[in-house]
C-alpha cells in the first residue's frame, strides 16, 4: 500500500552538503510531510526543487515530491516522480531503491510475486513487474524477480511471461522453496527453452531460496545443478515453518534459545547470567560453505521486524561475518542498513592493507603491533580490501571514504 510506518529520509550525510538556506527549505518541507500534510509538503518539495536545482538534495526531493503525491493517491503522477529518481540518480542507490520499491507500492508489486502478494493479486504483480521491467531503465543496478515456486499454479506462466516478453529486461530469477538439484535441473531446462523461444543472448541467471529442510540438506547439490546458479539466499519464515521451530518471528533472535551460565554450587534457583544464541549460525555457515564450493554468492534473506532497525543490523552483520554478501530489504530504512553492513568499514581497510603492505611479497611472518602476520592472515586481509575495492567502483562516496 501506500502508507508506511518508516519513510526513507535524507541522510545526515547528504544533509551536511547543503547550506544553510536549502537545509531551512528543506527542513520546512520535512516538516509538512511529518505533519500529513501531503499537499502543502508537495508544494514545498515542488519550490524547493524550482530554487535550488543544483542542490545535492534533489534526488531525495525529487523522491518526497512522489511520497507526497502518492500518499494523495496520485499514483501516476507519483510513478513520474519515483521513475525520474532512478532515471538521472541511479547512483543515488537510497533514494532509487526507495524509489524502485515506491513505484512496485504503486503497481501493487514490485520484483516479487510469490508469498505477500494475494492469489487474487498474482497475475496483476506478473503484468506489474513486466512493465517495471520494460520502462525502467536500471543502469548498473540489476534487476531480480521472484517467482512463484516450483508446487504453485502460477510457476509455468510466470516463467513463459517474464521470460519471452521482458527476459533482457532483468537478471536473475529468484526460485523460492528449492528442494534438491531436480528443481535448478527442471528450471534450467525449461529457461532455456524460453530463452531460445525469446531470441535472447545473455542467459538468465538463478537464485535459490533456502527455506525448506530438504533443501538445506542438499545444498552443496543446489548449488551446482547448474551453471546459471548465481545465489542463494537463506529464508528463515518459510524454514521455520518446514522444521517446525517455534519461533513466529522472521528471522532475528529468539529471546528463549539461550545458554545459561554454571549455578553457584548447589544453588539451582539464584540469579545466573544467560546469553542468547543465534538460531541461525548453522544454516548460514553451511549455505557459505555450500556456495563458496561452487562460486555461488551467499545472501541472507528477509528480517520482518521493520522497527528494529538494531537488531537487523546485528543479523545482517552475523551474515556478513560469516561471508554473506548482501541481504533481502523489505523496506527502504533495510536499504541503509544493508549498505552499512556489507561494506567493511573504512578503519578496517585501511588495517587491511596496513598489513598487506607490512608483509611485502606476502610470504614469511612478520609482528604487527603485537599481532603474529603471515601467508594466510594476508589471504584474509586481501578479502577485505578486494572487496572494498568493487564497493568502491561503484560508489565514489564510498571511494573516498576508502581514500582510493
Ligand atoms: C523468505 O521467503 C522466507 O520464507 O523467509
Ligand atoms: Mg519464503
Amino acid at each position: 500500500g501506500a502508507g508506511r510506518a518508516q519513510e526513507a529520509a535524507l541522510s545526515a550525510d547528504d544533509f551536511k552538503l547543503l547550506d544553510t538556506f536549502e537545509g531551512h527549505e528543506l527542513t520546512k518541507s520535512d516538516r509538512l510531510f511529518a505533519a500529513k500534510d501531503y499537499r502543502s509538503a508537495g508544494a514545498a518539495y515542488e519550490a524547493f526543487l524550482i530554487q535550488y536545482p543544483k542542490s545535492k538534495a534533489t534526488a531525495y526531493a525529487v523522491l518526497r515530491k512522489g511520497r507526497c503525491l502518492h500518499l494523495g493517491n496520485k499514483r501516476f503522477e507519483a510513478i513520474k516522480a519515483y521513475t525520474e529518481v532512478l532515471d538521472y540518480f541511479p547512483n543515488a542507490i537510497n533514494y532509487a531503491g526507495a524509489a524502485l520499491y515506491y513505484i512496485g507500492a504503486c503497481h501493487s508489486e514490485n520484483g516479487n510475486l510469490e508469498d505477500a502478494i494475494p492469489m487474487a493479486d498474482k497475475e496483476a504483480a506478473r503484468r506489474g513487474f513486466i512493465t517495471v521491467a520494460k520502462t525502467i531503465p536500471m543502469g548498473s543496478t540489476q534487476l531480480w524477480t521472484r517467482v512463484n515456486s516450483l508446487d504453485s499454479p502460477w510457476f509455468l506462466d510466470d516463467m513463459i511471461e517474464i521470460v519471452t516478453k521482458a527476459g533482457d529486461k532483468f537478471d536473475v530469477i529468484m526460485i523460492p522453496k528449492v528442494e534438491g538439484p531436480e528443481d535448478i535441473h527442471y528450471v534450467d531446462r525449461l529457461l532455456a527453452q524460453l530463452e531460445a523461444r525469446a531470441g535472447l543472448k545473455k542467459p538468465i541467471l538463478l537464485h535459490a531460496i533456502l527455506e525448506t529442510a530438504r533443501g538445506v540438506a542438499n545444498v552443496e547439490e543446489i548449488c551446482g545443478a547448474s551453471p546459471r546458479m548465481q545465489g542463494i539466499s537463506l529464508g528463515p519464515a518459510d524454514l521455520a515453518a518446514n522444521r517446525r521451530m517455534k519461533t513466529t518471528r522472521v528471522g532475528g533472535g529468539h529471546p528463549d534459545y539461550i545458554v545459561r551460565q554454571d549455578p553457584t554450587g548447589d544453588d539451582y534457583q539464584g540469579a545466573r547470567a544467560t546469553y542468547q544464541q543465534d538460531l541461525w549460525h548453522y544454516t548460514m555457515a553451511r549455505m557459505v560453505d555450500a556456495c563458496v564450493m561452487h562460486g555461488v554468492l551467499p545472501f541472507y534473506g528477509p528480517f520482518g521486524d521493520i522497527k528494529d532497525v538494531v537488531a537487523c543490523e546485528d543479523q545482517f552483520r552475523n551474515a556478513y561475518l560469516l561471508g554473506c554478501v548482501g541481504a533481502w530489504s523489505l523496506h527502504p530504512v533495510q536499504i541503509d542498513i544493508a549498505k552499512k553492513v556489507f561494506s567493511p568499514r573504512p578503519q578496517d581497510v585501511a588495517q587491511a592493507q596496513r598489513v598487506i603492505d607490512a608483509m611485502g611479497d606476502g610470504t614469511g611472518a612478520i609482528m604487527l603491533d603485537g599481532k603474529m602476520e603471515d601467508d594466510a592472515s594476508v589471504k584474509q586481509c586481501k578479502v577485505v580490501v578486494e572487496l572494498a575495492r568493487q564497493l568502491a567502483a561503484r560508489d565514489p562516496h564510498l571511494a573516498g571514504l576508502y581514500g582510493f
